[in-house]
């Protein structure tokens, strides 16, 4: 497991764009957090650090949105399903098995029906009470498979937020 840690809102935008240079098509990336931990943030950051253009909000309500970075990078937010079956609805696993990059937010919805392999970060929520520290962000990384073991690797040498 990797450590990080940041201390603005705009570090855990850089740590984003760190990010998205350890990663590649085909990949999945699960991010866990409560409302407001910042994984908003931690996409728009790798959305920048891939080039895209487009403005990046949560797809709360549209549950799946897609960017074109030189790869597509589908995000998904399963906070509003209910069941499996609508994944299947959704292409859920078209797209998380196919040539894109998959960030997926609320993985732990469905912990049943997620990939083999992916990167899992898991963004603090000690932040509401934490000594009024509340820009203070702990986020941590582990990795299953060794695809991904080799991406926290990179990480590890590549990013400045070391706690
Ligand atoms: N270190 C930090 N990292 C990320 N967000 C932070 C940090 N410090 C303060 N914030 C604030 O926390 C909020 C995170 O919002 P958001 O990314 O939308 O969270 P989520 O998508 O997890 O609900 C923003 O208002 C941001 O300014
Ligand atoms: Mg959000």
């Amino acid at each position: 497991m990797l450590e990080f840690k940041t201390t603005s809102p705009e570090e855990t935008f850089a740590f984003g764009q760190c990010l998205a240079k350890v990663l590649s098509a085909g990949q999945v990336v699960c991010l866990v957090g409560d409302l407001g931990a910042g994984k908003t943030l931690l996409v728009q950051g790798m959305a920048a650090g891939l080039d895209i253009q487009d403005a990046i909000n949560s797809p709360t309500f549209t549950i799946l949105n897609v960017y074109e970075a030189s790869f597509p990078v589908y995000h998904f937010d399963l906070y509003r399903l209910e069941d499996a079956a609508e994944l299947y609805d959704i292409g859920f696993y078209e797209y998380t098995e196919g040539d894109g990059l998959s960030i997926i937010e609320w993985p732990d919805k469905f912990p049943d029906q997620l990939p083999d392999e992916y990167l899992w970060i898991e963004i603090n929520s000690d932040f509401v009470n934490n000594g009024g520290k509340v820009n203070e962000r702990v986020i941590r990384i582990s990795a299953l498979g060794t695809a991904y073991e080799h991406i926290c690797e990179e990480l590890k040498q590549i990013c400045p937020f070391l706690p």
